[in-house]
């Protein structure tokens, strides 16, 4: 049977846990194969190719401190090694940019070292790997940068990544913009809660939990799965009249 994505080439970073492994394994699941970043989670990155490739996938992974601005360029040179095997083209379709450091600090406790290291792996990777990406990029290709609820409803607990967050949802616009002449869309998602490893403390709390849910429509925390439909949508060719836009997946989160 054909599958939405068959013969795509994809980059999703932050693909050893969480958020990040589920668009891996959906983008994986729908056809295409799939390049996945880590930064220290080896065994969750092999992991996560295990599991696309025992359904029947195509995937590898392949190591990126994206805190470091030189990680970048010297991904890309493996990136076109790889997919040049595998695929015969460095070609790029869908470039997802998900990779996230959590550091929830706050006004108080903050630190310049700590706000760099949270904009430039939140905002400044992902618009540089758009950089690298652009000249490998398909015409009518596809970049969906994941955000966060809290751009847009700023979470005064965690102002450096409400900030970075905000920005990313600028850089969506500006992109969409550049692209739209070679076709490219570009997109974000903001995920509200999500059960994930960044959220882990938050949800040792009974109460926090019982407060979160009662604030979603839906009533429940996200999965990765859910998240990573929507990515999919948007990946995919019923997704190419959708450009520029900020996709909140948040179950109904503070409406
Ligand atoms: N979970 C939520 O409720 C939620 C809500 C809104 C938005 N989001 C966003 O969703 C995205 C994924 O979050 P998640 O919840 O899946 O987080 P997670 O489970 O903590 O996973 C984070 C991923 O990002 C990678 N990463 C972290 N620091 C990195 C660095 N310096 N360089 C390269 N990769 C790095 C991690 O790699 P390693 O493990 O290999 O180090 C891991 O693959 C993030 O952008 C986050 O802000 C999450």
């Amino acid at each position: 049977m054909s599958k939405p994505l068959n013969g795509k080439a994809s980059l999703v970073t932050g693909g050893s846990r969480g958020i990040g492994r589920g668009i891996a394994q959906r983008l994986a699941e729908d056809g295409a194969t799939v390049a996945l970043t880590y930064n220290t989670s080896r065994q969750g990155a092999d992991e996560t190719v295990a599991a696309i490739e025992g359904s029947g996938g195509r995937a590898f992974a392949l190591q990126a401190d994206l805190a470091d601005a030189r990680a970048i360029p010297a991904l890309f040179d493996l990136l076109d090694r790889e997919f040049d095997e595998r695929t015969g083209s460095k070609t790029i379709d869908i470039l997802v940019n998900n990779a996230g450091n959590s550091g929830w600090g706050g006004l108080a406790d903050a630190t310049p070292e700590a706000w760099d290291t949270m904009v430039a792996v939140h905002a400044r990777a992902p618009f540089f790997l758009v950089q690298s990406a652009l000249g490998r990029l398909r015409d009518g290709g596809r970049i969906v940068n994941v955000s966060s609820g809290a751009a847009a409803r700023a979470m005064a607990a965690v102002p450096i990544y409400s900030m970075a967050k905000a920005a990313i949802n600028n850089l969506t616009h500006a992109l969409a913009i550049e692209l739209g002449d070679r076709r490219i869309t570009v997109n974000a998602v903001a995920p509200g809660w999500v059960r994930t490893d960044m959220n882990a403390a938050v949800r040792e709390s009974a109460d926090m939990v019982k407060a979160i849910e009662a604030d979603t429509a839906l009533g429940r925390f996200g999965e990765p799965a859910d998240i990573a439909a929507v990515v999919a949508f948007l990946a995919s060719d019923d997704g190419r009249w959708v450009t520029g836009q900020v996709i909140e997946a948040s179950g109904g989160y503070k409406l």
